[in-house]
């Protein structure tokens, strides 16, 4: 066990995930859709395309939930989406060209709210539309209550090879707590029936600091989910964030784990994780040593995109769907997070694209310092700082390290920046001294741990 130095106060700065850098809160409307629809006819012949689709549409709302959902009561608006994804398909892949797709990503909300037989007709319409002959990555996130016979039957039929499944804590009172319950048994009912259509690369999604949760919950589930072997396991830290996301205030602030609390659930379970084999990615992933994402974090390849960490090495990142957002060389673009704004565009024949950011070279500079301490939880900033030297290139950033060097965070060893163990959960806040838009925005985040 490593020695507890005192809890920094910067652990309770509200900071971002850094998904993206620039992140979203920096997006304007000058990014538009006629700018999405230059930058994909710009992309280059022989660039490697990574697809995400959103389907943002769950039969009941978790209390705890961060991502951009809603809850469909009837068939009609799901199936009017369905028609609206293939639209939008329709109008990038025609700006696009038929390019090489490596990965595809369906996120939400819960895909298989779109039912099989729309599941199945979405990804052959993908399949028309682009070339499929180079797809190594096809993973969905499926939520376990949902799982039965013929969805699996329909995710291998159309070539699903890795599912991640939410799970977040297995203990009744929690469960009671934030608003979804899914007993032990319906976990391992939807792995068994996952691993007998042949898709055994699996994810769970376990999360920490969630109302009226304790460290001995945290660790149960931990071994709990390590217990079927699944390749990668994710430990997020619950965002609450009420004044964005309304329905949190289902959650009882009086019942959630201070900040020592958090920090101590997201060590411990760490410590548990990879005391059964699981190597530690980033700041809140967990892999089988011989997973891809493990290999790539050892080999320096691990990127981070907006579902987390990823070993996704395609040039560009196309994304369908309301709020979904887009990644090319110049830049990104989000589509309307709003699912009838969406839908107007789509249905009138223009992307959806309503704001975004086109990079500078500072930006992509700060981008690729931040991605690097992301991944790989250390930076040598030599190669980023010119004839000056890093320690002149970057004055203020050295200033607020030596600050977290005193509250053991990091290591500062010449030019090059190393995450401490005990600082490993904290590397969002390390990550956030290169980030210049951040000390200038009056943008609110979740807490850093
Ligand atoms: C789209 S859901 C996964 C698929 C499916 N909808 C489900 O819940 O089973 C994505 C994951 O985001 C995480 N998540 C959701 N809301 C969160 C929040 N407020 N803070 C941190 N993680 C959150 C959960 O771990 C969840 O499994
Ligand atoms: S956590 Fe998953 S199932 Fe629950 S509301 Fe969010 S997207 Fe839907």
């Amino acid at each position: 066990m490593m020695s507890k130095p005192p809890t920094p106060a910067d652990a309770s700065r509200n900071v971002p995930r850094y998904t993206s850098y620039p992140t979203a809160p920096h997006f304007h409307a000058r990014v538009d859709a006629p700018m999405q629809a230059r930058w994909i006819a710009d992309v280059p012949a022989g660039s490697t395309l990574s697809l995400y689709l959103h389907v943002p549409f769950c039969t009941q709302l978790c209390h705890y939930c961060g991502c951009n959902t809603k809850v469909a009561a009837r068939q009609e608006p799901i199936e009017r989406y369905a028609g609206l994804l293939m639209r939008e398909i329709d109008l990038a892949s025609a700006m696009a060209g038929s390019r090489r797709v490596t990965h595809i990503h369906w996120g939400g909300g819960t895909p298989s709210a779109l039912t099989t037989a729309r599941l199945q007709k979405v990804f052959e319409h993908i399949a028309a539309k682009f070339d499929l002959s180079g797809l190594r990555d096809h993973a969905m996130e499926l939520d376990p209550r949902h799982v039965d016979r013929s969805l699996v039957a329909t995710l291998s039929a159309i070539g699903v090879n890795r599912a991640s499944l939410g799970v977040q804590d297995f203990t009744p009172r929690v469960q009671h707590a934030m608003g979804r319950i899914q007993p032990y048994d319906v976990v391992a009912q939807s792995i068994t029936l996952l691993h007998s259509a042949g898709i055994d690369r699996l994810n769970l999604d376990l999360m920490y600091g969630l109302p009226t949760q304790t460290t001995d919950d945290v660790l149960h589930s931990a071994v709990l989910a390590a217990s079927f072997n699944p390749s990668r396991i994710a430990l997020f830290g619950y965002a609450h964030v009420p004044w964005f996301k309304k329905h949190q205030r289902l959650i009882d602030e009086s019942t959630l784990p201070g900040l020592d609390a958090r920090i101590e659930q997201a060590r411990s379970a760490a410590e548990t994780l990879c005391d059964l084999a699981y190597r530690p990615v980033g700041m809140d992933h967990f892999a089988d040593p011989d997973d891809d994402l493990a290999i790539a974090a050892r080999e320096g390849r691990l990127r981070r995109n907006f579902q987390g960490y990823t070993a996704d090495d395609a040039d560009v990142l196309l994304a369908f769907g309301p709020s979904a957002i887009s990644r090319f060389a110049q830049g990104f673009v989000q589509n309307s997070s709003d699912l009838a704004g969406y839908g107007r565009s789509i249905a009138a024949g223009q992307l959806a694209g309503v704001r975004g950011i086109a990079l500078n070279d500072e930006d992509r500079m700060r981008s690729a310092i931040i991605e690097r301490l992301m991944c790989d939880l250390a930076v040598d900033l030599r190669p980023f700082a010119g004839e000056d030297g890093s320690r002149v290139r970057f004055a203020s950033e050295f200033g607020r390290l030596e600050q977290m060097h005193e509250n053991g965070l990091v290591d500062i060893d010449g030019d090059r920046v190393v995450v401490t163990e005990y600082g490993r959960p904290f590397a969002r806040i390390v990550a956030a001294a290169f980030d210049s838009y951040l000390s200038a925005s009056g943008a609110r985040h979740s807490i850093a741990v």
